[in-house]
């Protein structure tokens, strides 16, 4: 087997000319001494908030910056977040560094994301309606996994919304998903991407959180830059922020990648139709994304049939030289050493029956179309 052969489940989609380009901006920015707060940051967050369609885009160090700011702004400090068990330890550490506490929703297969009818559920038991009260639900922290947005999450939201409950959204996976013409981080009230370099498309390390609320926008400014308001470098500091700015050098790279993003987008696309025709044929199940109108193909999730075991499988496909990188997610949350305690002797069996066995095939927008063909027939042959 030649190193050419071998197909990865990630790549770092810049051209040449891109590079160039980073280099020579790269320089300006140096030069200038204008490292953090100046026009990359600004120009980046003005392109993602046209993108995705909100009024406001602030770009953060990290996805999980950016959730610990949405959850802050909502004030869930001592309050009880609805969020699914099958996500990074990000989305539930920053609900309890946010001063929140953790309630976790089960999964449903089909999505790898809670259901509607969970939600209602925990709200209920939540409001003592059933035996066990839990403290006041302030809202729900949803995660769209993989990029899929579920076609209940807007019911969900809807829902959630009479309810008097906000709905934040953890979209590190959803890059340009979108549903009934609306993108994610568009559907709910304040959302958080992550552009670490396994994602859709990155800064190397970075966020944005996108919001359609001035005052949230704000805060939020305040918030990353050590809760100084209305001001870059003042001496003030009114809320109990933290150092959370991207740099110059992220922003520039955000804006090349942004650019660049439908494109990515659409060989992901390619990329996963080429898998998937196979799986069909073969009827093999997988998680759709065929009610959405785009979707960012972060990570197609195959279940794994019965007495195939997802480890023996990846081993198998490595020495045909198609390597697997991380699942959504191996281990459920509520399972993780970490978050011990929280939700005990709760169970969330169709996480724990899905988690350890699905896996991700690489799908990425350097994939040629025969590198997906690959792909495809291999699953087949692997897992009938
Ligand atoms: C679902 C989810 N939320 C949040 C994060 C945190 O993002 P970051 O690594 O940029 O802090 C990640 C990152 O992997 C993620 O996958």
């Amino acid at each position: 087997m030649t190193i050419n052969q071998q197909i990865k489940p990630f790549y770092f989609d810049i051209t040449d000319d891109e590079i160039q380009y980073f280099l020579s901006e790269s320089e300006k920015i140096l030069r200038s001494g204008k490292l953090i707060l100046g026009e990359h940051t600004t120009a980046f967050e003005q392109a993602f908030a046209e993108y995705v369609g909100t009024k406001y885009a602030i770009a953060v160090n990290s996805g999980s910056s950016g959730l610990e700011i949405i959850l802050r702004l909502k004030k869930v400090e001592g309050t009880t977040v609805l969020v699914p068990t099958n996500t990074n330890f990000a989305t539930i550490a920053m609900v309890i560094r946010a001063g929140g506490k953790v309630q976790y929703l089960d999964m449903d297969e089909q999505t790898f994301a809670p259901s509607l009818a969970m939600v209602k559920e925990a709200v209920e038991v939540g409001r003592g309606l059933v035996t066990k009260p839990l403290q006041k639900i302030s809202g729900v922290l949803w995660v769209h996994i993989g990029g899929v947005i579920s076609p209940e999450f807007p019911q969900v939201v809807e829902y959630c919304h009479q309810q008097g409950l906000f709905v934040l959204e953890d979209t590190a996976h959803a890059h340009g998903s979108k549903i009934n013409g609306v993108s994610a981080g568009n559907l709910g009230d304040g959302a958080a991407f992550s552009f670490f370099p396994t994602k859709v498309m990155t800064t190397c390390e970075g966020g944005m959180i996108t919001l359609n609320n001035e005052e949230e926008d704000y805060i939020a400014r305040s918030l990353r830059n050590q809760g100084k308001r209305g001001m870059d470098f003042g001496g003030l500091h009114t809320d109990f922020g933290n150092s959370m700015r991207i740099t110059e050098i992220n922003a520039l790279l955000g804006r090349i990648h942004l650019a660049k993003l439908p494109e990515m987008l659409n060989k992901r696309q390619r990329a996963y139709e080429l898998i998937t025709a196979p799986l069909k044929e073969a009827s093999l199940s997988f998680v759709s994304t065929e009610k959405m109108d785009i979707a960012s193909n972060y990570k197609l999730i195959v279940h794994l049939p019965e007495g195939k075991n997802a480890k023996e499988v990846k081993t198998a496909l490595a020495e045909e030289g198609i390597f697997l990188g991380g699942t959504v997610y191996e281990i459920p949350c509520h399972q993780q050493p970490v978050f011990q305690g929280i939700c005990e002797g709760q169970n969330f069996p169709i996480a724990e029956r899905w988690c350890p066995n699905h896996i991700c095939p690489p799908l990425t927008s350097g994939m040629t179309e025969t590198d997906a063909q690959r792909v495809g027939e291999a699953l087949v042959r692997h897992l009938k």
